[in-house]
């Protein structure tokens, strides 16, 4: 039977050389720690296993335990979360660990786990599988694009695709398989150039038998992505800048950050301009123009410029607030 050999194929291939990551336990080994497995699971939501790895290992040093986290000052979590994006991961993060904690544990199913904040699809089927065994696929566009190459289909459906992962399951531990495909995605099927000649589905795989395994699945065009503009004042005094707190709802909800605009409304070049910042987010790209004003706009405090990296600013505002310091340190040089 094909699939019990696809699955036991992968399962063997991942034994030989799967990726040591500190939420992960070795394949056969006992299920790891489901705070590490949920903490993993959201903070590689949009953000890459190489940028995790450091701020995973100093986020459970700091609340080892989901209590421990529970317990935490949204504040101190926000910090700790500065530059890893997507801050409604945070606040969600923080929701779940307090329900989790009123609870006394983890659920262990991908139905109850796709109850709490923060968790959809994709993350409840992967630490069910991969911290409880159940067999719940967790299908992203990895997964998806595995397993339209190895059945040859331009555009499977969710369902066929999570039907086909829980058939490849039902051979084999459901989280070692789980991590096998993401590893085997990252790894060898790529979506640009697939490593085919060392991939152990390559028998199985109706798209590299085509010869043209990367035309699955068919790509879908891209709407442009419309480029929102706003402003960001630096207002300085006595080696200090003021810093507002974001309003607790929408992008970057209860960030720290400089003073400014909404962000939707058409450009308006600021007369002490000193800079612009494009930041990417998921959906769209921002400019953010940084420009000087003498008076402090909005509630907030100073902080010193040299304490700046410890102030928990998100990334478009890190670089806004560099680029404007780094004019100020020229302008007194050249004064
Ligand atoms: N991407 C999402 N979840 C992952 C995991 N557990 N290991 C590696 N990459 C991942």
């Amino acid at each position: 039977m094909v699939t019990a050999n696809a699955a036991t194929r992968l399962i063997q291939h991942y034994v030989d050389n799967f990726r040591r990551l500190p939420w992960r336990s070795p394949p056969a080994a006992p299920q790891p720690d489901p705070y590490r497995v949920w903490l993993s699971e959201i903070m590689l939501q949009q953000t890459t296993v190489a940028a995790v790895m450091p701020r995973f290992e100093r986020f459970v040093a700091r609340w080892p335990t989901v209590e421990a986290l529970a317990a935490a000052r949204d504040e101190d979590v926000l910090q700790e979360w500065a530059g890893l994006g997507y801050y409604a991961r945070a606040r969600n993060l923080i929701a779940c660990a307090r329900e989790i904690a009123a609870r006394g544990a983890f659920p262990a199913t991908a139905a109850e786990l796709r109850a709490l904040p923060g968790i959809g699809d994709y993350t409840a089927g992967a630490i069910a599988a991969i911290a409880f065994g159940e067999r719940s696929p967790a299908i992203d566009t990895n997964v998806r694009r595995v397993i339209a190459r190895l059945d040859g289909h331009e555009s499977p459906s969710s369902r066929q695709v999570a039907e086909r992962v829980a058939g490849l399951m039902s051979q084999v531990s459901p989280g070692d398989l789980t991590q096998a495909m993401m590893d085997l995605a990252a790894a060898i099927c790529s979506p640009k150039t697939p490593r085919c000649g060392v991939c152990p589905l390559n028998a199985d795989c109706a798209a590299n038998a085509s010869g043209e395994p990367e035309r699955f699945p068919m790509r879908k065009a891209r709407k442009p992505r419309p480029l929102p503009y706003g402003v960001a004042w630096w207002t300085e005094r006595d080696g200090c800048v003021w810093l507002v707190r974001r309003p607790s709802k929408g992008m970057l909800g209860g960030m720290a950050a400089l003073p400014g605009s909404d962000w939707v409304e058409a450009a308006l070049k600021p007369p002490e301009a000193i800079g612009t910042v494009r930041h990417v987010f998921t959906h769209f790209a921002l400019d953010l123009c940084v420009a000087r004003r003498s008076a402090p706009v909005g509630e907030g405090w100073w902080q010193p410029i040299e304490t700046l990296d410890r102030a928990g600013l998100p990334t478009l505002y890190r670089r806004a607030a560099e680029l404007a310091a780094s004019a100020s340190e020229t302008r007194r040089a050249a004064a």
